[in-house]
C-alpha cells in the first residue's frame, strides 16, 4: 500500500491508498481555518500549522484505513507546486518515515494529482482523456495519453480561477473562500444585466487570463455609489461567475475538439462550482463526450489524489531521495 501526504497549501493531508491507485483507504484532510481571517492563505502560518498536525492526521489516516506503517511499500510526497515553507513539511516527513522504514519514495507533482483525483472516482477510467484542473492555485489544461502521460495544453496567463473569483469576491464584500460566496450571491441575479469580459475567448490557443474580468468589475464598482450596489450586487456576482465559468468550459471544449478526446475529466477546489458542472454536463452531452468530475472531497486538495498518481509515477530507491527538494513552481 501506498502512504501519502499533501501539503503544498493550506490542507495538512495523509491517505493510504492501494498499490493500483484505484482506490483509497483512508483520506484524511485538516483544513486549516487560521487563514480566514486574513482573506487568503499566509504561508508562513501554513508551516506552522502543517508542522502541529501532520504527525496527527498520519496516524488517523493509518488507523482509519486500519493497517500499521510496516504494511506500505511506499511513501508518497507532494514536491511540487506549491508555498515552499509548507511543501518543505511534507517532504521532511515522508523522508523521515520512508527512511525510517527503508521504503521507498515517489515524488508526486500536485497537479498530476489533482488529475488522478479521476481514477479514485471512476476506478474504470482509462485515458486519453482532457483534464481542467482549476483551483485556488492553478488553472491548468492536460492532454492524458493512453500511458498515462500527461502534456500541458494550456495554463493561465495570470491569476488562477479560483483566485478570480476569491479576488472578485473580495471586490463585492463577500466572504472567503470566494467561489462559494460569488455562487451564493449570485442565486438571484441576472448574469447578463453587466457585461463581463470572458478572457482570450476568441484567442486560438488553450490559455486562460483573468485580470481584464477583476478589472472590469473594480470599473464597474468605481462608477456605483452604495445604493447601487445593493440592487446590482447578485447581478455583478451572476455575470462574473458566468464570465469564469465560460472561459473555463469554452477552453477545455476546445481542447477536446482539438484533440479528439473521448472523455473528460475536471478537478481542483473550482470543480465544485454548480454553474460550471451543469454547463459541462450540456455540453458534453451534446458532443457525446464522458464527463468526470470527482466528489467535492476528492476535488479540493487531499492525498489520495496523490497516492493515486504515485501508482502511476516512478519511486526513487532509498535512501536516494534524502537529497530531493521541494520545489515551489
Ligand atoms: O483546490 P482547492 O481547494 O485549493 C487550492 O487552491 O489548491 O481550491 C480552492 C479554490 C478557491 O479559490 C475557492 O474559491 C474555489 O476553489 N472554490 C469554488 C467553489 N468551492 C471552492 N469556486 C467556485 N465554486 C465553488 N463552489
Ligand atoms: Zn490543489
Amino acid at each position: 500500500m501506498i502512504l501519502a501526504i499533501e501539503t503544498s497549501c493550506d490542507d495538512t493531508c495523509a491517505a493510504v491508498v492501494e498499490p493500483d491507485g484505484r482506490r483509497a483507504l483512508s483520506n484524511v484532510v485538516h483544513t486549516q481555518t487560521e487563514h480566514a481571517r486574513y482573506g487568503g492563505v499566509v504561508p508562513e502560518i501554513a508551516s506552522r500549522a502543517h508542522l502541529e498536525r501532520l504527525d496527527g492526521v498520519v496516524q488517523k489516516s493509518l488507523s482509519d484505513a486500519g493497517v500499521s506503517l510496516d504494511e506500505m511499500s511506499r511513501v508518497a510526497v507532494t514536491m511540487r507546486p506549491g508555498l515552499i515553507g509548507a511543501l518543505l513539511v511534507g517532504v521532511a516527513a515522508a523522508k523521515g518515515l520512508a527512511y525510517a522504514r527503508r521504503l521507498p519514495l515517489v515524488p508526486v507533482n500536485h497537479l498530476e494529482g489533482h488529475v488522478a483525483a479521476a481514477y479514485l472516482s471512476e476506478p474504470g477510467l482509462e485515458p486519453p482523456f482532457v483534464a481542467l484542473i482549476a483551483s485556488g492555485g492553478h488553472t491548468a489544461l492536460y492532454y492524458v495519453n493512453r500511458d498515462r502521460r500527461m502534456r500541458l495544453l494550456g495554463e493561465t496567463l495570470d491569476d488562477a480561477a479560483g483566485e478570480a473569483l476569491d479576488k472578485g469576491a473580495r471586490m463585492l464584500g463577500l466572504g472567503f473562500p470566494g467561489g462559494p460566496a460569488i455562487s451564493r450571491a449570485a442565486h438571484d441575479g441576472d448574469r447578463d444585466r453587466f457585461d463581463f469580459p470572458v478572457g482570450l475567448k476568441s484567442k486560438d490557443n488553450l490559455d486562460f487570463s483573468f485580470s481584464g474580468l477583476k478589472t472590469s468589475l473594480l470599473y464597474k464598482l468605481k462608477a456605483m455609489d452604495e445604493e447601487q450596489l445593493y440592487e446590482a450586487l447578485p447581478h455583478l456576482a451572476a455575470g462574473y461567475e458566468a464570465a469564469v465559468v465560460e472561459a473555463l468550459s469554452r477552453k477545455l471544449l476546445r481542447a477536446v475538439d482539438l484533440h479528439d478526446a473521448p472523455a473528460v475529466v475536471v478537478a481542483g477546489g473550482v470543480a465544485a462550482n454548480t454553474l460550471l458542472r451543469r454547463t459541462l454536463e450540456e455540453r458534453c452531452e451534446r458532443t457525446g463526450t464522458r464527463l468526470v468530475v470527482p466528489p467535492p472531497e476528492l476535488c479540493t486538495d487531499n492525498a489520495a489524489m496523490i497516492g493515486a498518481a504515485a501508482a502511476d509515477s516512478p519511486s526513487v530507491p532509498y535512501p536516494e531521495y534524502l537529497s530531493l527538494n521541494a520545489r515551489s513552481v
